[in-house]
C-alpha cells in the first residue's frame, strides 16, 4: 500500500472524529489552557497536553471529571522537550503542534485506554492494521522496573507478538520534566513507506530510528509515579491515563502525504510564503527548509503572542524571540527576504484556523504589529552581525588564520542573533571554517548559567498531614486556623528558604497581576514571616525563611493588611481604568499586562496613539467620579463561564478559565470583569485616583501608572511642594509659568551674546600674543599663561599661533574654573629632530598638574587636578626647550 490509498480526511474531520469518539466513551472535552504557561513556574510553555492535569495527576487536587479529552496547541522549545533545532531540517518536528488527549483520572487503565486507541485508528480512522507497530517499556535497571509484560499482553490481543517492540526508558517511559507525575509508556507507530520498499526492508527494524516514513503518531502514558526532585520514583496514589496522539502526523497519514508539512495544516502558509519570496516549493533543499521553519515557526510565535507573550530578553520572551529570529535569518539567508515579511503571514494562519481557534483572529492586528516590529530590530542587528563578520575575516586575514575561533562565533550567536550554521555558511563561501567544539562548549556554558538563573531548585515535599483538598479562605477573611499540610525547600540565586502549603489560608498568591500577599505564621511562641505568596497550578504556596518547630500543631495564618488594602484599591482602581479607558479611547482597548501592588498600579493597553492630556484627564475624572459614587463590590463567585460572558464581563486573552468563574462588578453598566483577584468593598475606599505616567511600551501597546489613596494623596503633596519651592526660587511671582518662560528666553539670548563676546576676547588674546613672541636659539617660541573664558579655547588660540612662522614652540597654560590646562604646539621639522614630539611633552608637563593627556605629534593638550602646579609648567617647558635646543638648533627658514 502507498499513502495514496488511504482516503483524504481533512484535519478539522479528524480533529472532530477524534472528539466525538470519546466522547461517546463517557469523556468530557475541557478547552485547551494557553499555550504559555503563567500556572506553573517549572514550565514556560505547555508542552503536552496534560500540564493542566499535573495536580490532577499529583493527587494534589480532586477531579472534577474522572474521563477527560483536549486538543491542546503545544510548544517544545525549551527544558526536558525541546525540538526547535530539528525543526525544518526534518518533515515532521514541530515546535508548535496540536496534540489530542484523552485522560483517565484513577478510573480506566491500561486494557481501556489501548484496547480505545486500537479502535480509533483502525475502524474510525481505518488505518491498515499491517502498518502498524507498538513499542512497550522494556524496563530499566537504575529505577528498578521491570519489562511491562501488561501492556505486552493487552496488545496481543490486537497485534501480532513480532509486532510488539519493547524499547528503553528513554523511549517509553514519559516525563514531564526532571521531576513531576510520569510513568511506562507505549506507542502506536505506524510505517507509511511505499509496498515495494516495505518489502526491501521491514518496518519492524525502522521503528524508532527517526526514518521520516515511519513515525511515532500516538504515545499512551501509564502515569503511575512521581519522579522526586532526588531522582527516585515514589508511587502515586492512583493510576491514571495521560494520551498524545499528534494532529499534524494523523494528518500526513490521513491525507497521504509524506511530510506533515504537506498537509492541509500547512499548505496554505507553504503556499503564501513561496508567493512572497517568488520561489517554488519542492525543488530545492535548502530553499525547502527554510519554508518549512517559517512555516512552523509563524504558528509557534502567533500562539504566543496571542497568549500575551511578547518577544523579549528574558525567560519565555526570550524564548519567542529567538524563534522568531531564526525563521528571519532563514527567510533572508535562503529566501532574500531583506524587509520584514512575518507579519504579512500572519493572516493567513488566523483566517486559516478562525474556526477552532477564534482568539487568533481576534488578536491578529496586535500580533502583526508585534512580529513587524521585532523583524524590523532583528533585521539591523543582522546587518550590524554581518559588519562585524567582516571584521573578523579582515584580523583573521592579517593574522593568516583561516579558523574562526569558538569565542567569536559564540558572540555571533549570542550578540547578533546568528546560529552556528549561518556563521558556517558564510565562512565556508570565504574559504574560512569554525571551531564548533569550542563553539559547544561555550553554548553548553551559557545554557547552565541560564538554567542556574532561571530554575528554582526544589527538594522533595515533606508531608506533614494526608491532605487531598485545599482552600482559599482570603476573600473573606486575613485570618485563619491552619494545619501545614506540607513543605520543601527552595533555593533560588544562592537563598535557601522554605515553601509550606497549608490546609486552608487567607494568603492570595501572586495571579492576574496581582502580588502575592505578606503576612505571618504565628505558632505557639514564635512568628515566622511569609514574604512571599505564589501559586503552582493550583497550589498556595507560602514563602517563609524557618520553619515552626512544632509543624504538626496549628499556626495562626495572618495576613499583612497594611499591604493587603491598598493593594486591593489599586487591584479596584484597575477595573475602573479599564472600563474608563474603553468609553474614552473605544471598545478595541485590550488589557495587554497588568501589575498591581501596594505601591501602584500598571496597566498596558493595546492603543496605537499618545493619549492627549485631555484624554488622560477625561480618564482621570471618570475613574475619580465613580470612586465618589461609592460603588459596593458585586462578588459573583461560582458563575458558569458562559453565564458570565453573557453578563459581559471581560475576560482576558491568554488567561485560563474553568468552568465556573468569579465576576467582579463596579456597576452593572460600568465594569464587569472575570477576576480572582482581591478587591476594595466599595470604590470610596480607593479615596482618590491620580495618573502618574503614559509612555509606550511595544508596537500599539501603551502604559498607565496610578497611584491611589495614601500613595495619591502623597504624589499630589509632592508635586505642590516641589510648585512651592519653584514659587521661593522665583520669589512669588505672579505668573510662575510666564515668569519661568521669560527667564528661558533671557538666558537664550544671553548665551548668544557670552558667545560672541567670549570669541572677541580669544581673537584679541590671540593678536596680543602674536606681537609677544620670542625667537630662542633660533625658534619662534611662546610659554604663557593665559586667561581664557573656555578650555577649548586654548587648542584654538595655540592653532592660530602656528602661522607665525617656522620653526616653533608654543606651550599655552591656562586655568579655567579652576582648573589647569596646557596645549603644546610645534613644528613638525622640530617634532622630528627633537628626542621628543608634543605628545611626549604634554605627558611631562601634565604630571605637575596631576592630569594627563594626548594629541597628535604636532598638536597635544592635558588637562589636570592642580592649579598650582602651572608656574612648574612653564618652567619645565622652557627646559625642554633649551634641553632640546642645546643638542640641535636649527635655523629659521621663514
Ligand atoms: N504526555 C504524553 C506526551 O506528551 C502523552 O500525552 O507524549
Amino acid at each position: 500500500m502507498s499513502p495514496k490509498s488511504l482516503h483524504k480526511m481533512r484535519s478539522e474531520k479528524i480533529r472532530e472524529r477524534f472528539i466525538e469518539f470519546f466522547k461517546k466513551k463517557g469523556h468530557k472535552h475541557v478547552a485547551a489552557a494557553p499555550i504559555v504557561n503563567k500556572e506553573d513556574p517549572t514550565l514556560m510553555f505547555t508542552n503536552a497536553g496534560m500540564n493542566q492535569f499535573k495536580d490532577l495527576l499529583l493527587g494534589h487536587q480532586l477531579a472534577p471529571y474522572k474521563r477527560v479529552i483536549s486538543t491542546q496547541p503545544c510548544l517544545r522549545v525549551s527544558g526536558k522537550h525541546n525540538d526547535l533545532d530539528e525543526v525544518g531540517r526534518d518533515t515532521y518536528h514541530h515546535t508548535m503542534f496540536e496534540m489530542l488527549g484523552n485522560w483517565s483520572f484513577g478510573d480506566y487503565f491500561k486494557e481501556e485506554a489501548i484496547g480505545w486507541a486500537w479502535e480509533l485508528l483502525t475502524e474510525v480512522y481505518q488505518l491498515p492494521q499491517d502498518r502498524l507497530y507498538v513499542t512497550i517499556f522494556g524496563g530499566d535497571n537504575q529505577d528498578q522496573l521491570g519489562p511491562d509484560q501488561e501492556t505486552r499482553a493487552i496488545w496481543e490481543q490486537y497485534i501480532a507478538a513480532e509486532r510488539i517492540l519493547p524499547f528503553a526508558k528513554q523511549d517509553n517511559f514519559w516525563e514531564m520534566g526532571d521531576a513531576g507525575p510520569c510513568g511506562p509508556c507505549t506507542e502506536i507507530h505506524i510505517d507509511v513507506r511505499p509496498e515495494m520498499v516495505r518489502q526491501q526492508v521491514p518496518g519492524q527494524l525502522l521503528v524508532n530510528k527517526d526514518h521520516p516514513q515511519v513515525i511515532e503518531l500516538w504515545n499512551l502514558v501509564f502515569m503511575q509515579y512521581n519522579r522526586l526532585a532526588t531522582g527516585l520514583l515514589e508511587e502515586l496514589p492512583a493510576k491514571h491515563v495521560d494520551t498524545g496522539l499528534g494532529l499534524e502526523r494523523l494528518s500526513m497519514v490521513l491525507q497521504a502525504k509524506y511530510a506533515t508539512y504537506d498537509t492541509d495544516l500547512f499548505s496554505p502558509l507553504i503556499e503564501a510564503i513561496a508567493i512572497a519570496s517568488g520561489q517554488v516549493y519542492g525543488r530545492e533543499e535548502a530553499i525547502d527548509m527554510a519554508i518549512r521553519v517559517i512555516a512552523d515557526h509563524l504558528r509557534a510565535i502567533t500562539f504566543a503572542i496571542a497568549d500575551g507573550q511578547s518577544p523579549a530578553n528574558t525567560k519565555a520572551g526570550y524564548v519567542i524571540r529567538r524563534i522568531l529570529r531564526r525563521a528571519v535569518r532563514y527567510g533572508y539567508t535562503y529566501l532574500g527576504f531583506e524587509a520584514p515579511f512575518m507579519y504579512r503571514l500572519v493572516g493567513v494562519l488566523t483566517q486559516q484556523l478562525q474556526a477552532i481557534y477564534p482568539h487568533l483572529e481576534q488578536q491578529k492586528a496586535h500580533v502583526e504589529k508585534i512580529v513587524q516590529e521585532e523583524e524590523e530590530a532583528f533585521l539591523k542587528t543582522l546587518t550590524m552581525g554581518l559588519h562585524r563578520l567582516d571584521k573578523i575575516y579582515q584580523t583573521l586575514q592579517e593574522s593568516n588564520s583561516s579558523v574562526i575561533d569558538g569565542a567569536t562565533a559564540f558572540e555571533l550567536y549570542d550578540t547578533y542573533g546568528f546560529p552556528l550554521d549561518l556563521t558556517m555558511l558564510i565562512a565556508k563561501e570565504r574559504g574560512f571554517t569554525v571551531d564548533e567544539i569550542r563553539f559547544s562548549q561555550a553554548l553548553q556554558a551559557q545554557r547552565q548559567r541560564s538554567k542556574q538563573a532561571s530554575v528554582a531548585e526544589q527538594g522533595d515535599w515533606m508531608i506533614v498531614m494526608e491532605k487531598g483538598n485545599f482552600s482559599f479562605l482570603g476573600y473573606d477573611q486575613l485570618e485563619v486556623t491552619a494545619q501545614i499540610v506540607k513543605y520543601r525547600t527552595v533555593k533560588t540565586q544562592g537563598k535557601q528558604a522554605y515553601q509550606v502549603v497549608l490546609d486552608q489560608t487567607p494568603f492570595y498568591p501572586e495571579g492576574g497581576g496581582q502580588a502575592g500577599d505578606t503576612g505571618r505564621l504565628v505558632a505557639v511562641e514564635e512568628t515566622i514571616v511569609v514574604f512571599n505568596t505564589q501559586k503552582e497550578n493550583d497550589l498556595i504556596i507560602h514563602y517563609v525563611n524557618r520553619l515552626p518547630t512544632a509543624l504538626t500543631t496549628p499556626v495562626q495564618a495572618i495576613v499583612d493588611q497594611e499591604r493587603r488594602v491598598p493593594t486591593a484599591n489599586n487591584h479596584t482602581a484597575t477595573h475602573l481604568l479599564h472600563a474608563a479607558l474603553k468609553q474614552v479611547l473605544g471598545s478595541h482597548i485590550e488589557q495587554r499586562g497588568s501589575l498591581v501592588n501596594d505601591q501602584l498600579l500598571r496597566f498596558d493597553f493595546s492603543h496605537s496613539a499618545k493619549l492627549s492630556p485631555q484624554e488622560l484627564a477625561q480618564i482621570e475624572g471618570i475613574v475619580n467620579h465613580k470612586i465618589r459614587d461609592n460603588i459596593a463590590m458585586q462578588e459573583d463567585r461560582h458563575v458558569p463561564f458562559l453565564v458570565a460572558k453573557a453578563m459581559g464581563a471581560v475576560a482576558l486573552f491568554g488567561e485560563k478559565y474553568g468552568d465556573r468563574v468569579r465576576v467582579i462588578t463596579f456597576d452593572p453598566s460600568f465594569s464587569v470583569e472575570l477576576c480572582a483577584g482581591i478587591h476594595a468593598p466599595v470604590t470610596g475606599q480607593l479615596g482618590f485616583f491620580k495618573i502618574t505616567a503614559h509612555v509606550a511600551v511595544a508596537a500599539g501597546v501603551r502604559r498607565i501608572e496610578a497611584v491611589t489613596a495614601g500613595a495619591a494623596e502623597h504624589f499630589v503633596c509632592q508635586q505642590i511642594n516641589l510648585l512651592d519651592t519653584l514659587r521661593e526660587l522665583f520669589k512669588y511671582p505672579k505668573d510662575l509659568v510666564q515668569t519661568a518662560r521669560q527667564l528661558l528666553q533671557e538666558k537664550t539670548i544671553l548665551s548668544k551674546k557670552l558667545a560672541v563676546y567670549e570669541a572677541t576676547q580669544v581673537q584679541s588674546i590671540i593678536e596680543q600674543l602674536r606681537s609677544s613672541f620670542q625667537t630662542v636659539y633660533s625658534v619662534y617660541t611662546m610659554i604663557a599663561r593665559v586667561e581664557l573664558p573656555q578650555a577649548t579655547a586654548l587648542k584654538q588660540v595655540a592653532l592660530a599661533l602656528k602661522k607665525v612662522g617656522e620653526p616653533f614652540f608654543v606651550v599655552l597654560v591656562s586655568a579655567v574654573e579652576q582648573k589647569p590646562h596646557i596645549v603644546v604646539a610645534i613644528s613638525e621639522d622640530l617634532a622630528q629632530q627633537w628626542s621628543q614630539n608634543a605628545q611626549d611633552i604634554v605627558k611631562k608637563l601634565a604630571i605637575y598638574i596631576q592630569g594627563g593627556g594626548g594629541g597628535s605629534p604636532t598638536l597635544a593638550t592635558a588637562g589636570g587636578k592642580e592649579v598650582g602646579g602651572l608656574p612648574q609648567v612653564l618652567q619645565m617647558a622652557e627646559e625642554i626647550l633649551k634641553e632640546n635646543m642645546e643638542n640641535k638648533a636649527p635655523s629659521i627658514n621663514s
